[in-house]
């Protein structure tokens, strides 16, 4: 594993990006399929939160974020955030045409299939939740399932933080999911810092089933490298960690994250 915080030349690279820490949640699952493959994980933590901003703002830091991984030549893009793939995915599509671009979205999917008329609880930025993109899914689903979003406004930014054990996350964690206890079937975390408070969000809700997008992200990750003939069939996997807030009490964060059981 490498811990390197430099421009450089990553062109065999899977380049993975989050306004901060979240989308090391993601980034875990994707090395877990894919070992043998190397990833540029960027946090744009200088910038994060991004839920709480306007989607211009939002837009205009992944365009960012994604030209600057072009320029390191990465060979795909994850964008390991729920917020900005609501608001960007199409463009940086539309952008990068060759380039293959994953994104990830609330895993309302899998909730409802787990369970028959489930009530689902789904937690997310009020970006998410407000867009196009989360709002034409659910209502594919609502014969389905019974979808409660929650906005989850300030989560990620006080996630940012670390020190997850500390009492003021739990007060928040409480006074968000206290009212809901007993009353659902299951959690869908719309945001990829959310799985780093699993635990704590058990210890309100109970052992209600949890979801997130990260199996699908990286299922749909392989995929397209298959289909674009760009796997790394052997060699040795690695991760490097970039950010915008570069600092090395920063860098330090993003490893403690990264080994951080989020199961
Ligand atoms: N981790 C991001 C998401 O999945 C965004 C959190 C934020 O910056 O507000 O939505």
């Amino acid at each position: 594993m490498s811990y390197i915080n430099q421009a450089g030349d990553y062109k065999d690279y899977i380049g993975v990006f989050d306004s901060g820490v979240g989308g090391i949640s993601t980034l875990k699952e994707l090395v877990h399929i894919l070992p043998n493959e190397k990833f540029l994980y960027y946090g744009d933590s200088a910038n994060a939160p991004y839920g709480e901003k306007t989607t211009e703002q939002v837009l205009a830091l992944v365009m960012n974020i994604v030209h600057y991984l072009v320029e390191q030549r990465v060979k795909a893009i994850v964008i390991a955030c729920n917020t900005a793939t609501s608001v960007a995915v199409a463009k940086v599509r539309a952008a990068y045409p060759k380039l293959p671009v994953i994104g990830v979205e609330p895993a309302i999917k899998p909730a409802a299939a787990a369970k028959e008329h489930a009530r689902v609880l789904v937690m997310a930025t009020p970006i998410t939740l407000h867009l196009e993109k989360y709002q034409q899914l659910s209502k594919t689903l609502e014969e389905k399932a019974e979808f409660i979003p929650v906005n989850c406004a300030g989560l990620a930014h006080r996630i940012e933080r670390g020190d997850l054990e500390a009492e003021d996350l739990q007060q928040m964690l409480e006074k968000l999911l206290r009212p809901f206890v007993g009353k659902i079937d299951s959690v869908v975390l719309g945001c990829t810092h959310y799985p780093f408070v699993k635990q704590q969000i058990q210890k309100i809700l109970g052992e209600v089933p949890m979801f997130d997008g990260s199996v699908g992200t990286a299922q749909e990750l392989k995929r397209q490298l298959q289909k674009h003939g760009l796997c790394a069939e052997s060699g040795v996997g690695e991760v490097v960690f970039q950010s915008s807030k570069n600092t090395p009490e920063e860098l330090a964060l993003y490893r403690w994250f990264y080994e951080q059981d989020n199961k």
